[in-house]
C-alpha cells in the first residue's frame, strides 16, 4: 500500500463514520491535488502501466476509472489521475443543490469488503458545478486524462419532468465534462428507476440530444443501470436508449438485494437501506455486462463497474465486454494501491493468455 495513504488517509479512516472518513480523504487529497510536486510525487508513488484502449474516439491510457460518487461534487478533479486512474467521473450532479438523505446514510462492512450507501444525491447543483469547474479551467488546472459527468435527476422534479431535469444540467456541463452518463439507476431518489421504462428513457435521451445538437457537439452519452432490472426490461430499455441516440452503458449501479448474512454483523449491516456496492455486487454486474454485450454485440461500449478489486475481477468485466471499467468501494477498503493492483493485474492476464492488446479482449468470454 502506499506510503501517502499509508501515513495520510488509512489511520483516520478505521474509526471515524465511513461518510466523514470519505469527505476527510477527498478534503486531503484535493488538497495535495492542487499543488503540482505533490501531483508527481503521488504520480510516482501509484505508478500504473500502459494499457491503451481507444474508446469513444478517444484515447485511455489503461481502461479504469474512478466510479460515480466519489468526488461527488468534482472537487479533487486533479488528485485522481495522479493516484494513477486514467480517467474520472464526477457526480452525481442534479440541476438543483441538495442535501441529501439524512445522516447515517453511507455504513461499511469490512469482512465482506461490501458499503451500503443511501446518500440521496447529496450536491452543491449544476450551476455551482459549473462555477467551480470553470475556475479550474481558467486557472490551467483542467486535468490531461478524460473526464466524465453523472448527471441525476433532482429530487423535487417527477418523472415527467424529468429530461428537462436532466437537459439542463448537461447544458450546464457541456463545456466541463468529456463524456456524460445518465443515471437513472440510483436506489436513493423515490421513482428515479421507473425511468428505465422504455418510453421515459426515450424523453430522458432525446431532450440531452437535442442540447448537444444545439451546442454542435458530439460528445458520448452513455446510460448507467440498475443491477436490479430484470433481463428483458434491461434489453427493452438498452434498445430504446439506443434508438434515441445513446453511444454506451455503464453497468452497474449498486443493488437493493441482498445476499444471505454470514453472521450478526452482516444481518444488521444488510437491514440498512439503501444500494449494496462492493465485492458482493460483483457477479450480478458481470451478468449484466455480459447480457448487453450479447445483446448489442460490440456496437457501442460498455463500462463495466462493481465489484472490481482485483486484477482478476477486471478481467472478468473485459472479456464479458466491457471497454473501460470503474471502481468505488475497492477504494474504501484498498485505499488508491487498488489502482497499480487492478491494472497490473490486467497486464499480466494479457501477456500470460496471449492477447496482443486490451481491444481484442474485450468480450472474449461471449464469443
Ligand atoms: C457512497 C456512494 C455514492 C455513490 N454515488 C453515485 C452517484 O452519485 N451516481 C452514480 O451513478 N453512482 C453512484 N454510486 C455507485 C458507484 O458509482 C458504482 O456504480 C457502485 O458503487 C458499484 O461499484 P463498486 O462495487 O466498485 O463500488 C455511488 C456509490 C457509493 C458507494
Amino acid at each position: 500500500m502506499g506510503l501517502p495513504y499509508r501515513l495520510l488517509v488509512r489511520p483516520s479512516l478505521r474509526f471515524i463514520d465511513s461518510e466523514k472518513a470519505h469527505n476527510l480523504s477527498v478534503n486531503t487529497l484535493t488538497k495535495l491535488a492542487e499543488n503540482r510536486a505533490a501531483q508527481k510525487i503521488l504520480n510516482s508513488v501509484y505508478r500504473t502501466p500502459n494499457l491503451p484502449i481507444t474508446v469513444f474516439g478517444r484515447l485511455f491510457r489503461h481502461p479504469l476509472g474512478l466510479a460515480a460518487g466519489f468526488d461527488k461534487s468534482a472537487q479533487a478533479l486533479g488528485a485522481w489521475p495522479a493516484l494513477g486512474f486514467s480517467w474520472v467521473e464526477y457526480g452525481g450532479i442534479t440541476r438543483y443543490p441538495q442535501e441529501g438523505n439524512p445522516k447515517p446514510r453511507m455504513f461499511r462492512l469490512n469482512q465482506d469488503n461490501a458499503l451500503i450507501n443511501r446518500m440521496g444525491f447529496n450536491n452543491p447543483g449544476a450551476q455551482k458545478v459549473r462555477e467551480v469547474l470553470s475556475k479550474r479551467q481558467n486557472a490551467g488546472k483542467w486535468p490531461n486524462a478524460p473526464i466524465a459527468a453523472n448527471i441525476g435527476r433532482s429530487k423535487t422534479v417527477n418523472n415527467d419532468r424529468a429530461p428537462n431535469d436532466y437537459a439542463e444540467t448537461f447544458d450546464l456541463l457541456y463545456d466541463f465534462a468529456d463524456i456524460f452518463v445518465l443515471n437513472v439507476s440510483s436506489p436513493n431518489t423515490p421513482g428515479l428507476r421507473e425511468l428505465q421504462e422504455d418510453s421515459h428513457i426515450r424523453d430522458v435521451v432525446r431532450a440531452c440530444s437535442s442540447v448537444r445538437e444545439r451546442r454542435s457537439g458530439l460528445k458520448p452519452m452513455l446510460l448507467k443501470f440498475s443491477p436490479d432490472l430484470e433481463r428483458d426490461d434491461l434489453l427493452s430499455c438498452a434498445g430504446a436508449a439506443l434508438s434515441a441516440g445513446i453511444d454506451g452503458f455503464v453497468a452497474t449501479n449498486t443493488t437493493i438485494s441482498r445476499p444471505p448474512p454470514k453472521n450478526t454483523s452482516s444481518r444488521n449491516f444488510f437491514a440498512e437501506q439503501g444500494g449494496l456496492s462492493g465485492r458482493p455486487l460483483h457477479d450480478k454486474s458481470i451478468q449484466m455486462i455480459g447480457d448487453l454485450y450479447d445483446t448489442i454485440g460490440g456496437k457501442v461500449p460498455i463500462v463495466g463497474c462493481g465489484g472490481i478489486e482485483s486484477g482478476e475481477t477486471a478481467w472478468n468485466a473485459i472479456k464479458n465486454g466491457s471497454s473501460l471499467i470503474q471502481l468505488y468501494s475497492a477504494m474504501v477498503f484498498q485505499g488508491p494501491s487498488v489502482v497499480g493492483k487492478v491494472t497490473k493485474g490486467l497486464k499480466s492476464k494479457i501477456e500470460k493468455e496471449g492477447f496482443s492488446d486490451l481491444q481484442e479482449a474485450v468480450g472474449y468470454n461471449r464469443s
